[in-house]
């Protein structure tokens, strides 16, 4: 059963009227090719990402499929212990970091698995010719929100850090490894704010 849920409304203006699609399903005959999946813009920019939630059998396990274009990037966010993150395809990497602290890289091949430790920062980044996939597992359905809750997680996306306040660095980084792989930079031009 797919259902279009209308999220909560936070402060922060872009979760007005927000809503997302949520399949409840205990099967997902094909997680590589499944392609019920709705316009993400709130964690990319416009018409980069695609995503769907799931809630699995009726029960505390939740998950999402997201694919994003070749030379696109997702925004920073963190949150609780626990999110496995399969690459499905694509080639890209993704880093994870403590705030405050040193991180480390990880690059993508199909069947690499990432779990970011708990409020640890994670962004990930398609800097291969391919669009990028992948499949996350985690506790928390619309249903049974458990500990790390699926609503209160939605209504700020985990903290994310906009594109206009993360560091000019990491976008850096992200256009010279397209470059050195002949891939377009599919971005929006951003403007930093001043960082604090
Ligand atoms: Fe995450």
């Amino acid at each position: 059963m797919q259902l279009s849920v209308k999220l909560p409304e936070s402060d922060r203006a872009r979760t007005k009227n927000r809503v997302e699609n949520y399949w409840k399903t205990n099967f997902i005959a094909d997680v590589p090719h499944f392609n019920a999946l709705a316009d993400q813009k709130h964690m990319f920019g416009e018409g980069r990402a695609r995503i769907i939630f799931f809630g699995l059998s009726d029960n505390t396990m939740s998950g999402h499929i997201l694919e994003f274009v070749s030379g696109s990037y997702k925004k920073t966010h963190r949150h609780g212990p626990g999110a496995h993150i399969i690459i499905l395809s694509g080639s890209g990497f993704s880093l994870v970091w403590p705030e405050g602290g040193e991180g480390s890289r990880v690059d993508w091949k199909p069947g690499v698995i990432i779990s970011p430790p708990d409020m640890w920062y994670h962004q990930h980044f398609a800097t291969g010719k391919d669009p990028a996939r992948h499949l996350a597992l985690r506790w928390g359905s619309l249903e049974y929100p458990g500990v790390t809750n699926w609503r209160k997680y939605q209504e700020n996306f985990g903290e994310q850090i906009e594109y206009e306040d993360e560091d000019p660095a990491i976008r850096e980084t992200f256009a010279r490894e397209c470059r050195a792989n002949g891939v377009e930079v599919r971005m929006d031009p951003v403007v930093y704010r001043t960082r604090k």
